[in-house]
């Protein structure tokens, strides 16, 4: 098989990507390694960004998202039991789109099967060969058999874990790390969500987050021990949790109800610099992870892609500019989102190293916070997704 891009990986970051280039009339293939069911099985983000929003547009998916998603103006701090409000719409004029992550990956693969466009899933030992050459190909196996993929580049949207930015040799990649000494247990459940709007939670027994994906389904976060395990938390103690963690009144709302989801996840800021390696090009986790306070990490994939479209369209255009600032452009905003998710868990949850002098910290933080219109406006100009810079 021959085609312009090789894409590899069917997360957000793939999709989308192969959903744009098909509108800018460039051919390219999916080779993702799992099945269909099993990505859309992942629980993950659920908040976008305008510019997210506005990306789903251009690929011609918006269209579930804008009838079932719900726009938020602002988001709720609570701490030392109280809750205060940050009103992004009044302080810098944007919104928010509560959409799952699920949902989103969903349509563009609706959308990619209604226009046939090739997809494989569930393709074993898919690996990238010759980006340093102007031929590069990608091989894989699929039902026994072997195949190869003839391209001009290859897209490594494979996420944190996969092949793309393991093939690169370790002398040509810079990397960045912070693991955090906690987890975030998740649950989502068909109950009501306790809040119209998204609450943040600084407690002494640790941080918390009220979140949701409609009116019907909520996704509850509280931190945990790193070496926790999903089987020590039945779905009433992780309530009973949570109600320990929220204002009185919250805690009194909380509607409480089975699990359909409970998983926990680590918390890690990565980057790799750069994210261009000849033919190879990184976009989203596969390039780069945040701690999901703030939730970044599904735009910040989404704005790797926007990059990586008009890159693209503009070589087969014949101007090789925006390709060849590809690594900096995404980078730039890339360590901006670190910053802010990176503040964001640092503001929020309880470190054991950092003692009361630390907490005390905090609570002067978070007060100056919310009673600040300029760090508010700071927070709620982060939160909603910083300018592209085009
Ligand atoms: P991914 O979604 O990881 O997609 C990569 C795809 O590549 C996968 O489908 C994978 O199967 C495939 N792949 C991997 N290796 C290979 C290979 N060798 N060959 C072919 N295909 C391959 N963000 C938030 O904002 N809020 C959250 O609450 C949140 N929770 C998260 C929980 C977890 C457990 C994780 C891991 C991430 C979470 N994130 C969250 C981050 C967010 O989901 C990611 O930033 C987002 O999924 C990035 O999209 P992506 O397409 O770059 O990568
Ligand atoms: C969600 C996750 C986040 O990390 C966040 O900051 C907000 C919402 C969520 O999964 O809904």
């Amino acid at each position: 098989m021959r085609v312009q891009i090789a894409i590899i990986g069917a997360g957000p970051a793939g999709l989308l990507l192969g959903q744009l280039l098909h509108g800018a009339g460039i051919s390219a293939v999916i080779i993702e390694q799992r099945s269909q069911e099993y990505v859309l099985g992942r629980i993950r983000a659920g908040v976008l960004e305008q510019g997210t929003v506005e990306l789903m547009d251009i690929a011609g998916v918006g269209g579930r998202m804008h009838r079932e998603g719900l726009v938020h103006d602002g988001t709720e701090l609570c701490f030392k039991g109280e809750r205060h409000r940050i009103d992004f719409h009044k302080l810098v004029g944007k919104t928010v789109m509560i959409y799952g992550q699920t949902e989103l990956t969903r349509d563009l693969m609706d959308a990619r099967r209604a226009l046939g466009l090739p997809t494989v899933y569930e393709a074993a030992n898919v690996a990238v060969h010759d980006f340093d050459t102007a031929h590069p190909r990608v091989t894989y196996e699929k039902d026994g058999l072997a195949h190869e993929v003839q391209c001009d580049f290859i897209a490594g949207c494979d996420g944190f874990h996969g092949v793309c930015r393991a093939s690169v040799p370790t002398d040509a990649l810079h990397t960045y790390e912070r693991v955090y000494p906690f987890g975030w247990l998740g649950i989502l459940s068909d109950t009501p969500p306790v809040s119209d709007e998204l609450i943040y939670v600084n407690h002494e027994r640790g941080f918390a987050l009220c979140s949701q994906r409609s009116t019907t389904r909520s996704r509850y976060y509280v931190q945990c021990p790193l070496d926790d395990k999903v089987e020590n938390w039945s779905d009433e103690r992780f309530w009973d949790e949570l109600r320990l963690r929220l204002d009185r009144e919250a805690a009194e709302r909380l509607v409480t109800g089975p699990s359909i989801e409970k998983s926990i996840a680590p918390l890690r800021s990565f980057v790799a610099e750069p994210l261009r390696f000849g033919r190879l090009l990184l976009a989203g986790d596969a390039g780069h992870i945040v701690p999901p306070t703030g939730a970044k990490g599904l735009n910040l994939a989404a704005s790797d892609v926007r990059f990586l479209w008009q890159a693209l369209e503009d070589h087969y255009r014949g101007n090789q500019t925006a390709l060849e600032h590809y690594s900096e452009r995404c980078l730039a905003r890339i360590w901006k989102a670190e910053r802010f998710s990176w503040w964001m868990t640092s503001l929020l949850h309880r470190f054991p190293d950092n003692g009361d002098f630390g907490r005390k910290i905090q609570e002067a933080e978070l007060e100056y916070l919310v009673h600040s219109e300029a760090a508010s406006t700071s927070l709620a100009e982060n939160y909603v997704g910083l300018p592209f810079g085009e």
